[in-house]
C-alpha cells in the first residue's frame, strides 16, 4: 500500500483496522514500531511495525489484563484489573529502548477505569520491542498528578517524561534515571494554569519544540507549541500551530523518518464512538523558530520512499 487518506480507517496488512490510539512510534533496527491504545476485549496496548509507515504488520497485544506483573519498587499497585474484574485505563503509551539495561521501557497514563482521579503514570518493560511486556505498576511522580504524557529521548541518551499535573493545569517535564525506570528530577514546570495536554516533542537545530493541545476531552482545539534551548527550560510562551481544531486532531507524536522528514501524527477522536477514532499524518515544518502543520487529505509514498501530501 502506498496511499493513506487522513481521518479514515487505516488498515494493517491483514486488513484489520489499526488500534494504536494516543500512541508513539519508535524506530528500531530498520522498523518503525507503532504502540498505542487498544481498548478492545482484554487488550490495553498493541504494537504494529512497518518499514515505510504505510504497510503495518500487527505484532502483539503487548499489555493486556493478563500481562505478567512484578514490582520494581515498594508501595506500587501492579493490578491490571479492578476488584470487580473490570479493566483499568491505560492511555497514551510511549516506548524507548534503554541501552544500559537493554530493555524496551514503556510509560503510560494510568487511571482506575471508573474515573480520572488516580492521575498516575505506569511503567512496563520487555526484552523485545514487540514482546509481552512485564507490567511494573503505577505511581504519582513526587506525589503529583500525572495524566496526558509523552517520552522524549535526547541525542545523549537522556530521556524525559512529560505529563500534565495539578488536574492538567501545569505541564511537568521530568528527567528519567539512566535506566528509564524512574524519575530522577523535576526538570521544568511549564505553562502553569494553561491546561495543556497531549504533549509531543521534537528537537531541531539544537532547539526543543513541544506541541500540545488544550484540555477539552475528546473534542479537538487549537494546538500550540513552545520551544527551549534546554529541556530544563526556560520554555517560551506558547504560540498557535495548525488551525483552531488542529485540523480536527489532538497531537499523538512526532516522527523523524529515516530520510529526515518530520511528520505530525494526530488522533482524530470520535467522542461518541471511541473505536471509530482515526489518525492523521501531516508534514511538520520547523522554520525560523516556528512549528507549522498544514492539512492534506492524501498521504502517498513515492518510489523513492519519500512521503508526499496532496
Ligand atoms: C483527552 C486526553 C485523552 C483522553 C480523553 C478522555 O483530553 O487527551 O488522552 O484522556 O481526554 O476524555
Amino acid at each position: 500500500m502506498k496511499e493513506l487518506m487522513n481521518g479514515t480507517k487505516w488498515m494493517d496488512m491483514d486488513g484489520n483496522p489499526i488500534h494504536a490510539h494516543g500512541g508513539y512510534i519508535l524506530f528500531y533496527e530498520g522498523y518503525y514500531y507503532w504502540y498505542g491504545e487498544d481498548r478492545r476485549e482484554n487488550y490495553y496496548i498493541s504494537c504494529y511495525r512497518s518499514k515505510d509507515l504505510f504497510n503495518w504488520e500487527f505484532r502483539n497485544h503487548i499489555i493486556t489484563t493478563e500481562s505478567k506483573a512484578s514490582k520494581i519498587r515498594i508501595r506500587t499497585s501492579i493490578l491490571l484489573k479492578r476488584e470487580d474484574g473490570k479493566k483499568v485505563n491505560l492511555e497514551r503509551p510511549k516506548v524507548l529502548f534503554n541501552e544500559k539495561i537493554q530493555k524496551f521501557v514503556l510509560w503510560v497514563h494510568f487511571e482506575n477505569g471508573v474515573d480520572y482521579r488516580d492521575a498516575a503514570c505506569a511503567i512496563a518493560t520487555c526484552d523485545r520491542p514487540d514482546g509481552d511486556f512485564i507490567y511494573h505498576g503505577h505511581f504519582n511522580p513526587y506525589g503529583y498528578m500525572s495524566r496526558d504524557c509523552t517520552l522524549f529521548l535526547d541525542d545523549d541518551g537522556t530521556a524525559y517524561f512529560v505529563s500534565a499535573a495539578r488536574d492538567n493545569a501545569d505541564l511537568h517535564i521530568y528527567r528519567l534515571q539512566d535506566d528509564y525506570l524512574n524519575i530522577a528530577s523535576l526538570a521544568a514546570r511549564g505553562w502553569q494554569g494553561e491546561y495543556r495536554e497531549a504533549p509531543a516533542i521534537v528537537k531541531q537545530d539544537n532547539i526543543y519544540y513541544i506541541c500540545t493541545s488544550f484540555c477539552t476531552g475528546w473534542a479537538p482545539n487549537q494546538g500550540k507549541f513552545g520551544k527551549a534551548s534546554s529541556m530544563e527550560g526556560p520554555w517560551s510562551v506558547l504560540e498557535d500551530f495548525g488551525d483552531e481544531t488542529t485540523y480536527d486532531s489532538q497531537p499523538a507524536f512526532i516522527v523523524r523518518t529515516e530520510n529526515g522528514q518530520l511528520l505530525y501524527f494526530g488522533d482524530r477522536w470520535d467522542g461518541q464512538d471511541y473505536f471509530n477514532s482515526s489518525y492523521i499524518m501531516l508534514p511538520l515544518e520547523i522554520m525560523d523558530g516556528k512549528m507549522t502543520i498544514n492539512f492534506f487529505h492524501q498521504v502517498m509514498l513515492t518510489d523513492t520512499e519519500e512521503i508526499i501530501f496532496k
